[in-house]
């Protein structure tokens, strides 16, 4: 078994020593954090050793730093763990700047080192499924669609909510990824950008945690509204936004020549996808509840708000298929370039609402492999 370190010790974490119950190839053997207590607090929790990051990096026995640091400090850990000889597996998104992405992944294949990135809750059941219908041509050619992510912001239920609202957080670095990656896995590769920003709150109050009523400033603009043109020529309307009390949106819509499909979250693994082929006719359901990584294994309320009970939250999957492509020697699916594609469309997608331009890309990707069953079930307890 390939051994694994892990950075950051914060929120996140506990979801991923969780994914060692799923997975048989995920093996989690010491931890570190900028905050030496936090990485003893967790050592002592899941029975392994805390180190400080110099020391994790050093460490002989482990091959994979899985990093669950704040965005910010994405490409100092990643440079880090490429320089220190190890494999890079990183929370989304790969860095928060695009020539810092560009520069990782470099410095990955002149090393012949791998590169995993989040998210990859599109090789769950749900995004799964929506992938084989579009596949099977069963809503035609897909020329239109619309993105939604809406909600307060995660000052109501994160303690530390400040480096959502700085430089390198909003809504398109924290939740873009999740769904461009999903966009790519559906359409393939984008090829421009348009947008545009606003801030509506100049400061934001803690809603838990030992800061709780603290106000801090708001740095960023914090919605975004744009559209990205794909180079099937398919444009896609974006709405992402820290901004909104509730609405009653689909997450993804996409309207096809033969018919119009509803494809389920994709911040989660599972949930149904809905398509209809008549105007105003019926929602066919195709459910996702019976895929290995789309049915529910969350069935009561956890301390994040991504959590609602009764999900499926097979987070570690894209850390697991990667250390089976490193066995294997073959290209992992939440690989280097798709994650740069992804970074780029955020980044490009910031640069547009600054200066007011259509932004073209100025990287491609290839669409992801599609994930079998038979290769999900080999990773699985
Ligand atoms: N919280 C969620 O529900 C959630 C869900 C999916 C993905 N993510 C992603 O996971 C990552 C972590 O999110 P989180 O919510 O756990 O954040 P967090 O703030 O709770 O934890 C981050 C941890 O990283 C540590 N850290 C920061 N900089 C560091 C550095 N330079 N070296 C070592 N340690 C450092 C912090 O001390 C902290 O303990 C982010 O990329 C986020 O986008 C979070």
């Amino acid at each position: 078994m390939l051994k694994i370190g892990l950075i950051g010790c914060g929120h996140i974490a506990e979801t991923y020593f969780r994914s060692q119950k799923y997975f048989n190839n995920i093996e989690i053997i010491s931890c570190a954090d900028i905050n030496a207590e936090a990485a003893k607090k967790c050592a002592q929790e899941y029975n392994i050793e805390s180190k400080d990051v110099d020391g994790l990096l050093a460490d002989k026995e482990i091959s994979i730093v899985l990093n669950l640091t704040t965005p910010q400090a994405h490409y100092e850990i990643i440079k880090k763990t490429l320089l220190a000889g190890k494999h890079s597996y990183c929370e989304k998104p790969l860095s928060t700047n695009y020539e810092h992405g560009a520069e990782l992944l470099q410095l990955a294949n002149d090393n012949n080192l791998y590169i995993g990135n989040a998210p990859d809750t599109f090789l769950g059941g749900g995004a799964q499924l929506a992938r084989q219908l579009i596949d099977q041509d069963k809503i035609g050619d897909i020329k239109l669609g619309a993105i939604n992510f809406a909600f307060p912001g995660v000052q109501s239920f994160h303690p530390e909510p400040e480096s959502w609202f700085k430089k390198g957080g909003g809504p398109v670095i924290d939740m873009g990824p999740y769904y461009f990656t999903a966009l790519v896995n559906l359409l393939g590769p984008a090829k421009c950008v348009r947008a545009k920003a606003i801030k509506v709150n100049d400061y934001r109050t803690i809603a838990t945690g030992p800061k709780k009523g603290d106000k801090f400033e708001v740095e960023i603009p914090t919605s975004i509204i744009g559209s990205i043109e794909f180079k099937n020529s398919a444009v896609i309307q974006f709405f992402l936004s820290f901004d909104v009390i509730n609405h009653q949106r689909n997450h993804i819509e996409l309207y096809g020549t033969k018919g119009s499909m509803i494809v389920p979250d994709p911040n989660m693994f599972g949930g149904s996808v809905f398509s209809s082929y008549t105007e105003r006719g019926e929602w066919k359901e195709y459910s996702s509840s019976n895929m290995l990584i789309g049915k529910t294994n969350i069935f009561n309320k956890s301390v994040r708000s991504n959590e609602q009970p009764e999900v499926a939250n097979y987070r570690g999957v894209g850390l697991s298929e990667m250390i089976d492509a490193i066995e294997n020697n073959r290209t992992n699916r939440c690989n280097g370039k798709l994650s740069l594609h992804v970074l780029d469309m955020i980044d490009s997608t910031i640069n547009a609402a600054i200066n007011g331009v259509e932004q073209n890309l100025r990287t491609s990707c290839e669409r992801p492999l599609v994930f079998s069953e038979n290769e999900i079930k080999q990773l699985m307890k």
